[in-house]
């Protein structure tokens, strides 16, 4: 968290967030796949194996992998895991919940998103909670845009969450601003004050990235320095989008479906 200074916020032209637009592109076409082809059986080394080919296919460069050591391309967090989950061994069962992010850089440009991912028969509370973090997600987005503040978006993306009394929203890890790097200023955190922090301005683009947990909000990390799981052994969902501020409102640059990612 950047307490106590006023973060310098990257601001990019409108020709640099048509570059962010062909990474974010590259992001939402792997993960695209990869929710097709994800099923019980695979392990999440498999999921992995889908981004690396794309990676290979498009000519983009992975932003995770060495990212502080980080040792795949994607991120795989199943169940009770939030975030940072490293792809093993692991076989998917029918039931599982798993997250997967995943960010590309093209032409020193990132796109950074990620989606919940639900396998065969799911519980009802695995189903609600992923469509009420995509649907948090949702609100944050579309309340990024010039002359709003962290704070509204924040506040958008909680009060979704907030109106059915049964989940809780991580505090530990937050949005971001991108860019030429993956992890800039500012931290967009999931909840806040309306009209409280940074004002958002045009050329702007931050990675909106609600944690939501089926339990208590209380995170912990694993021995091998990356997972990040509920301390109290519940459900997580997680999804993700790169959002850009424009003249005409919010690009959801990571988004495919150009309906909903232009204003
Ligand atoms: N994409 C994650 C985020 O949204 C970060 C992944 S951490 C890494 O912030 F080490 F895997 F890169
Ligand atoms: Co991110």
């Amino acid at each position: 968290m950047i307490f106590g200074r006023k973060p310098k916020v990257q601001i990019k032209t409108p020709e640099q967030i048509e570059k962010m637009r062909v990474a974010g592109l590259v992001v939402g076409n792997t993960l695209k796949l990869i929710q097709q082809q994800t099923v019980a059986g695979m392990t999440t080394l498999d999921i992995d194996a889908i981004a690396r080919a794309e990676l290979k296919r498009t000519g983009a460069t992975p932003s995770f992998l060495n990212y502080h050591g980080y040792p795949a391309v994607v991120c795989t967090s199943v169940n009770n895991q939030v975030v940072h989950g490293i792809p093993d061994n692991y076989t998917l069962n029918d039931g599982d919940l798993v997250s997967v992010d995943f960010g590309a850089i093209v032409d020193g440009w990132h796109g950074d998103s990620a989606v919940t991912i639900l396998i065969g028969n799911v519980s009802d509370e695995a189903k609600a909670l992923s469509d009420v973090t995509r649907r948090a997600m949702w609100a944050g987005l579309k309340a990024a845009r010039a002359g709003n503040t962290l704070g509204d978006v924040g506040y958008a993306i909680a009060s979704i969450v907030n109106a059915e009394k049964r989940w809780g929203i991580v505090e530990d890890y937050v949005g971001h601003g991108i860019g030429t790097e993956m992890h800039m200023d500012p931290s967009v955190p999931n909840f806040g004050t309306p009209g409280q922090g940074l004002t958002l301005e045009l050329g702007m683009a931050i990675a909106i990235e609600p944690m939501i947990t089926a339990g208590h909000h209380h995170t912990q990390v694993l021995d091998d320095d990356w997972t990040v799981t509920t301390l109290d052994g519940q459900l997580a969902a997680h999804w993700e989008h790169t959002v850009a501020i424009t003249e005409s409102g919010p690009w959801v640059l990571t988004e495919l479906d150009d309906s909903l990612a232009r204003p």
